[in-house]
């Protein structure tokens, strides 16, 4: 849970604050002004959430009150953005200059209507403009809660996972965390990775994933990750997917090139990239691990002007890139 106070119009919503924190016994207080340093620009201040958000999440911490400061209080919903991590956390906003006027009072005041859940103070969270990249069939977008729930069912325990790094998700609440990790991403700029769910247009479910990783040596590289759900495979979806992810990338992020690292042995995804105009550079031995054993791969790439030479396909629409 977590409780932001907006603290405009009401001089010592200091003190209201560390009543609050007392009466709903919340494990973390701050105070805005104590945390961010005034000259912080707003994004500035909600990397510092971000990084704090880490930590507590780590530490299972569950309950925050926040002291906005009268500069972040208009982006309340953005700074709730940055602080929530779990799909069962509820954010809440509250006047300080509401209410009791005793500090005290004000503070029972305000845990009765959190404890009770009053609908009047929750806090809907904001959201970054994530695109929407559209195929003839698919849709590569965020997902919904009840999309990645309905996709987690369909993938647990599947083959899914030989041919990848990633042994799967071990709940619901994994793949929507990993979800609104890539919405952060999103927030974080043109630099940052992309993650898209792959949602089939007519049925509206979520199929699979992808996804565009710079390179920490900057993002004039980066590599591309790719997955579809078993009874979608071999429809030709994963190459509509991956030709559309391919395109958005070239198109916005402009890198030199991309590259998608493959296990030896994966034929499919294999012809997937070579029709896609993917050149296959090499074989990296013992590359990765999987169950305790060495795995080799082939390193694809695509460079740009490949890229370029080869788009005489009808483009991918980009409508909020
Ligand atoms: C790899 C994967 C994304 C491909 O998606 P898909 O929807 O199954 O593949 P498509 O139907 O689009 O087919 C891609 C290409 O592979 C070809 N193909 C299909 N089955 C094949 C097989 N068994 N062997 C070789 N090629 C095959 C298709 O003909 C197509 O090539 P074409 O367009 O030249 O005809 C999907 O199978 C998957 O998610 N696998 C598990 C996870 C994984 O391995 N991810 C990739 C990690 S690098």
């Amino acid at each position: 849970m977590l409780v932001l106070i907006d603290p405009r119009s009401a001089p010592e919503a200091f003190l209201h604050g560390r009543h609050l924190r007392r009466s709903l016994d919340a494990a973390i207080y701050l105070e805005g002004d104590a945390v961010f340093p005034l000259s912080l620009s707003h994004e500035s201040a909600c990397r510092v959430l971000e990084a704090l958000a880490e930590r507590y999440h780590a530490a299972d911490v569950h309950s925050i009150v926040v002291l906005l400061t009268p500069e972040m209080a208009p982006r309340a919903s953005e700074v709730a953005f940055w602080l929530l991590r779990r799909s069962t956390d509820r954010a809440y906003i509250l006047r300080a200059s509401d209410g009791p006027a005793q500090p005290e009072e004000w503070g029972l005041w305000a845990a009765e209507r959190v404890r009770r859940d009053d609908e009047k103070i929750r806090l809907k969270t904001w959201k970054p403009d994530v695109p929407r990249i559209q195929t003839q069939h698919l849709l590569l977008t965020a997902p919904t809660p009840e999309q990645t729930e309905g996709y987690y069912h369909d993938i647990v325990g599947t083959t899914m996972f030989d041919t990848l790094c990633w042994n799967g998700p071990a709940s619901v609440e994994e793949l929507w965390e990993y979800d609104q990790m890539a919405l952060r991403r999103f927030a974080s700029g043109q630099a940052a990775p992309a993650h898209f769910a792959i949602i089939d247009r007519k049925t509206q479910k979520r199929i699979g994933g992808c996804s565009w990783r710079p390179s920490p040596m900057g993002p004039h590289r980066g590599d591309i990750g790719y997955t579809i759900s078993p009874a979608w495979q071999g429809k030709g979806l994963g190459k509509q997917a991956v030709g559309a992810l391919v395109d958005w990338v070239f198109s916005i992020r402009r890198p030199f090139r991309i590259e998608a690292d493959v296990f030896v042995g994966n034929d499919r995804s294999r012809r997937l990239l070579t029709s896609l105009g993917f050149t296959l550079e090499g074989t990296c031995r013992c590359r990765e691990s999987k169950a305790g054993r060495p795995v080799d791969e082939w390193l694809f790439a695509l460079r740009r002007e490949e890229w370029e030479s080869r788009r005489s396909d009808a483009p991918a629409s980009y409508p909020s890139a």
